[in-house]
């Protein structure tokens, strides 16, 4: 029986029901597969494997820092076969590219790209009043993804493989916002100014729980304080059950791009959303589905 290493990182959980389902494609295809979410500890190592899925939300349009790091920490492939699969709620523009090239720069042999819409829960659109893409990925796209599966096993197995084109790149905008979200710049400024209201926090722990870095500890009150190793998830201020946390998302500086990201995400026919109490986060009506 062949073996396949599924490495990725899902925060909200989408992700990582697409590799559930692209395992269980795989599974059907007589392999035997080892899921990993690096957001919950590091990944075993390549080696005794056949084949590998590399799968991630986009953030940011890029890969997250922590995958970015794993692509980078790989050794050579030696043209061990690959796919990646890409989670988006808006835009997804060529982080999949960025995987697939990287990747095939390591001396792997793509057998696969995957792409699908999955919920969004972005501080910034979140405050402007929108959900993205909820209810997705659906049952169409999960379909989708343990067809995939099936189909990766037959082309690492020799089945001719007609690579997808890659991803186009971002507009001008797009990239000035990818650029003002930079690891640098998370690093040394953004992870720096998190806030967390002292007269609303009651140390619950779900901000630490929540971070998947391991980025936030503890002063000897129980109130958060965060390291330099942020992945500007955000998920601290988003699932704070208090509301007592403030990332650098929520500054009325960026609003006008949160604004012009919406608006522009919001008209567009392709893309889902649903409206949402901006104080609240609540739904205001159940708009929505599966594209
Ligand atoms: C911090 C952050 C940044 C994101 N950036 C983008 C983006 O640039 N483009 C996009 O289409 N979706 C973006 N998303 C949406 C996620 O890619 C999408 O919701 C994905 O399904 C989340 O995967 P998960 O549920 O496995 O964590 C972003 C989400 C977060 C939390």
């Amino acid at each position: 029986m062949s073996r396949c290493l599924i490495v990725y990182f899902s925060q909200g959980g989408t992700t990582a029901l697409v590799a559930e389902h692209i395992a269980s494609g795989l599974r059907g295809s007589e392999y035997e597969v080892d899921l990993y979410n690096i957001g919950e500890g590091a990944p075993a190592p390549l080696d005794g494997y056949d084949l590998l899925g590399v799968g991630m939300p986009v953030y940011y349009y890029r890969p997250p820092f922590n995958i970015a790091d794993y692509l980078e920490s790989l050794r050579p492939l030696e043209g061990l076969p690959f796919f990646a699969f890409v989670l988006h709620g808006t835009y997804r523009f060529d982080a999949g590219t960025a995987v697939r090239r990287s990747l095939a720069g390591k001396g792997g042999r793509e057998v696969g790209y995957f792409h699908s819409y999955g919920v969004e829960r972005w501080v910034g659109y979140l405050n402007e009043g929108y959900l993205f893409s909820p209810n997705h990925p659906g049952d169409g796209e999960l379909s989708r993804a343990v067809a995939f599966g099936q189909e990766v096993a037959a082309h690492a197995a020799g089945r001719e493989y007609d690579r997808p084109p890659d991803d186009a790149p971002p507009s001008l905008v797009y990239r000035a916002e990818r650029f003002l979200t930079n690891r640098w710049l998370a690093e040394h400024l953004y992870s720096r100014l998190f806030r967390v209201d002292a007269a609303k926090c009651n140390s619950c722990g779900v901000c630490f729980d929540r971070c998947p870095n391991g980025n936030i500890s503890r002063d000897r009150n129980g109130r958060p304080v965060w390291g330099r190793n942020c992945l500007m998830c955000m998920m601290c201020e988003v699932d704070c059950p208090q509301r007592a946390i403030t990332s650098p998302a929520s500054w009325a500086v960026f609003r006008p791009i949160m604004k012009f990201n919406a608006s522009r995400a919001s008209g567009d026919p392709v893309i889902d959303h649903a409206r949402i109490d901006r104080k609240t986060w609540q739904p205001l009506d159940s708009s929505g589905g599966e594209a």
